[in-house]
């Protein structure tokens, strides 16, 4: 009997992370004898049937490397905008892909959007098992996604950065840090950062109450604050979108946090100066831990395929890679808690959420 043969792609927004996890379902199937292939540029390419070999040689010095070798886009099988504009649904054309190779098992490495996408493939009958990537970390089932300790990371050091540069201009710095609809990027690194204000979606905030713990630490001789804002963080009263999708709304995440600038300079009279982070936060080399997760989801997710488990997605609980059934997750979105234990630690240590 031949052995399995299995795809794997990675959809959505890119992260640190996606290279080591490729190698790690790749290398630990082939110890099965698992064959891979890789399709290119996230569900588009298993729709138009572009996939590359992923062997020994292909998978091999990518542990470090950032991105994705295999390309990415936040395509929706059923919802592809062709070349001619027109929008269609190519999930037939997927299953028919999957079937005409003999897949075994597509792995798609993803987040909130590529879950939505790989659960309607598995409702279609295709094996599908998911890992949890995604700077955001708002994926359900999992305690964590691999790609958010290095975008912490890079977010904490520009905090580090911007406090020299504030103290030293008795400026407030209002930094925009990514997350989509969730706090979880923006209160890592504003807490890990020290920002004297951290706003993040699941806490609207009132302007009057950002001000104050400025004004409070100029009253203390603080001549410079941080104010750690999250890209879908609103004021209180205006609606936070939470559909979980990979859709960016970039523009309007701006507009938010500029907005946010605008009012402090004018209700606390004070110098302020605004930074986005952007995409400095998904690219280059990833952390130790972002490899070491990233190898262990991507191990396990071989294994699985060995045991002829699918339908799932590799989520971390502890110490220890599980399988949750994909319907548990598509379509979830994992918010911060109003009660977790960062918001209180930040509390404790006099950081303000602007409530
Ligand atoms: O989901 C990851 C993410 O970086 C979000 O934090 C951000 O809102 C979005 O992707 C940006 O998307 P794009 O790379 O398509 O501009």
């Amino acid at each position: 009997m031949a052995g399995k043969l299995i795809g794997i792609l990675t959809s959505g927004g890119d992260c640190p992370g996606l290279n080591a996890a490729i190698r790690a379902v790749g290398k630990a199937a082939h110890s099965r004898g698992i064959e891979v292939v890789g399709f290119l540029d996230g569900f588009r390419g298993l729709v138009e049937n572009r996939y590359i070999r992923l062997d020994n040689a292909r998978l091999s010095g990518i542990l470090t490397l950032g991105g994705t070798i295999l390309g990415t886009s936040r395509d929706k099988p059923h919802k592809m905008v062709m070349g001619s504009g027109e929008v269609m649904n190519m999930l037939p054309v997927a299953v028919d892909n999957y079937e005409r190779l003999h897949l075994d098992a597509l792995v798609c490495l993803g987040g909130n959007g590529t879950h939505k996408n790989a659960y309607r493939l598995a409702k279609d009958g295709l094996n599908i098992l998911t890992l949890p990537k995604t700077i955001d970390n708002d994926v359900a089932g999992t305690d964590v996604t691999f790609g958010f300790d290095t975008a912490m990371s890079i977010a904490t050091d520009a905090i580090d950065r911007l406090h020299t540069t504030a103290d030293s201009h008795q400026r407030t710095m209002v930094v925009e840090i990514m997350g989509h609809e969730v706090g979880w990027l923006a209160l890592g690194a504003g807490l890990a950062g020290g920002a004297d204000v951290i706003l993040i979606p699941e806490i609207p905030y009132d302007v009057e109450r950002v001000v104050e713990p400025i004004r409070a630490r100029s009253r203390r001789g603080k001549r410079f604050s941080i104010v750690a804002v999250a890209e879908g963080a609103r004021p209180r009263g205006e609606r936070v979108d939470h559909d979980g999708d990979d859709d960016a709304e970039e523009e309007a995440w701006h507009s938010h946090s500029l907005a946010l600038v605008q009012r402090l300079e004018e209700l606390a009279e004070i110098e302020v100066r605004f930074t986005a982070l952007g995409h400095l936060q998904r690219g280059g080399t990833p952390t130790a831990y972002d490899r070491l997760l990233a190898t262990r989801l991507g191990t396990r997710c071989a294994e699985l395929i060995a045991d002829d488990v699918g339908g799932v997605m590799v989520a971390v609980r502890g110490d220890d890679c599980v399988p949750v059934p994909l319907k548990e997750v598509a379509g979830e979105l994992r918010t911060v808690p109003k009660d977790h234990p960062w918001i209180a630690s930040g509390r404790a240590v006099g950081t303000s959420f602007g409530d």
